[in-house]
């Protein structure tokens, strides 16, 4: 069953505050974003398997752990997704990226891709899907869902904000698929915002309103 983590470290949640506050201007949200993104990624990959290996330090012979397991992948959603990359980089430099394009319409409230672009071996790696905003959940279901059928079998979810409307549609489409927020808001409003939540993400990351 999929778990759902919410990230109460004091530094994501005191940053969180920052980016839902309207006066924000959208040079700080974007750098918040990433570093909320940085702080999550860390904390998400606290399970991460490791191995035991020797090598020789400076001093002496020593066993010491490296990452084991599959490879690393993240996919952010198009376009807000794209201010959780660098901060996830940063941790995880070696990482492929892949590209989903999604767009909600307004009316339907319903995801539409118009992009798709994932590492050839997709297959091979575990995979960490980005978006600050997990709202209806209609895009993480629908991203996730390409991912699977590319032949990826480790995914894991990171946004944000989530509303529990969106965490239960991706847990009953994807019981497998763990989630991270840093927050889970109250409800969705009636155009499909998160409330309280923090506005529409992509706008205020790239500042387009
Ligand atoms: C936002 C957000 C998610 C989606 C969440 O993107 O970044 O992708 O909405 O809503 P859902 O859970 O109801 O699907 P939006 O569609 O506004 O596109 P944008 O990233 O290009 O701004
Ligand atoms: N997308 C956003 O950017 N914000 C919301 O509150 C919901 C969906």
């Amino acid at each position: 069953m999929s778990e759902l983590h919410v990230m109460e470290h004091p530094l994501i949640q005191h940053k969180l505050s920052i980016l839902r506050d309207k006066n924000t201007s959208v040079k700080e949200f974007r750098e918040i974003v990433s570093e909320i993104a940085s702080l999550m990624c860390f904390e998400a990959t606290r399970n991460l398997p490791l191995e035991e290996v020797e090598i020789d330090t400076p001093v002496a012979r020593a066993k010491v752990k490296r990452l084991a397991g599959k490879k690393l992948a993240i996919v952010p959603i198009l376009r807000a997704g794209l201010g959780m990359v660098d901060g996830v980089l940063q941790l995880i430099p070696n990482a492929k990226v892949g590209h989903i394009g999604l767009y909600r319409d307004p009316k339907t409230l319903e995801p539409v891709e118009y992009y798709c672009k994932l590492p050839n071996d997709i297959q091979e790696r575990d995979v960490f899907v980005l978006d600050p905003m997990l709202a209806t959940g209609g895009s993480a279901a629908a991203a996730i869902s390409f991912i699977k059928q590319r032949g990826c079998r480790t995914i894991r979810l990171m946004n944000i904000i989530g509303a529990p409307e969106g965490v239960k549609k991706v847990q009953s489409e994807h019981p497998d698929v763990d989630i991270f927020v840093a927050a889970l808001d109250e409800k969705l409003n009636d155009h499909g915002y998160i409330v309280p939540g923090l506005g529409d993400a992509g706008d205020r990351i790239f500042g387009t309103k």
